[in-house]
């Protein structure tokens, strides 16, 4: 089983106009950003790399990049797709149906979802985070961490009980290089549904999503909401169930009894 990504695989499949592939980076995230800088540069471009010392996570966390980790970021314009720049806050969304619907398949012994607003959970553990961080000229950098091929038990010992592995759930390495492409593939596939407002993916938000009925807690800058999880919107907004009716968030940080949403990323 190719544990390594396999660059020409990836050029074969045509999945990016520029591919950069490292053994090491402190983060693709920054790596990306950096390229940004380059306007001759062919986007989208693709930056992976084997290992990161310094991977980011959402609000400042950190993420952890075990061995046989999948880590990437992709530079794109979603102007040069669409027509708009205003696909935020759906993008995260979109993205995690395709994640969900690229791993789903290779863990068909545990339900795999997402947890609003960009993580995917399998079994009882987080999977998978996305970062989208957007360029002041409105470029998008999507960055996606997938414990692949890493194993739960060399992660810090502070996340073992909040991660899962594919590798850990199948008992078996995958094809990273046939991963990725699936994802990326499954990334554009899910986008162009958004940009055509597709129930397709719409829908998908709620009907993949693995909190309906858990009683959450939500903080929006100093308010604290907490009330039943009635699922995801087409908006891609977060509906509680409060003592005031149904209210529903485009942002917020949820905390506890849904710690596991957060801690998979909280700093080492
Ligand atoms: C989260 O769940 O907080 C998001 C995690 C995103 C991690 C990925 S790994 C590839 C890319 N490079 C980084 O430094 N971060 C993102």
């Amino acid at each position: 089983m190719p544990a390594r990504i396999d660059t020409s695989r990836l050029i074969a499949a045509g999945i990016a106009a520029s591919i950069e592939h490292f053994d090491e980076l402190p983060s693709t995230q920054d790596w990306a950003r950096q390229r940004a800088a380059d306007a001759e540069c062919p986007l989208p471009l693709l930056v992976i790399a084997d290992r990161q010392s310094a991977g980011r996570g959402r609000q400042g966390n950190s993420w952890w990049t075990g061995e046989g980790s999948l880590a990437f970021s992709l530079l794109f314009d979603p102007g040069a797709t669409n027509g708009s720049r205003r696909i935020e806050p759906r993008l995260a969304l979109a993205v995690g149906v395709a994640i969900v619907d690229s791993v789903a398949p290779r863990i068909p012994s545990q339900p795999v979802g997402l947890h609003w607003p960009n993580d995917i959970y399998a079994g009882a553990g987080k999977l998978a985070g996305i970062l989208v961080e957007v360029l002041p000229d409105g470029r998008h950098i999507l960055g996606v961490g997938l414990n692949s091929n890493s194993l739960t038990a060399d992660a810090p010992a502070e996340l073992r009980g909040q991660i899962a592995t594919l590798r850990d759930l199948t008992g078996r390495p995958h094809d990273h290089t046939q991963l990725l492409i699936d994802v990326l593939k499954g990334i554009a596939i899910r986008l162009r549904q958004l940009v055509a407002e597709d129930s397709a993916i719409l829908d998908a938000f709620d009907a993949m999503c693995r909190q309906h009925g858990q009683t959450l807690t939500l903080y929006v800058g100093d308010r604290a909401v907490t009330g039943r999880c009635a699922g995801i919107g087409p908006d891609g907004a977060l509906l509680l169930d409060t003592p005031n009716g149904r209210e529903r968030f485009l942002a917020g940080t949820l905390r506890p009894p849904s710690r596991q949403a957060k801690s998979a990323t909280e700093p080492r």
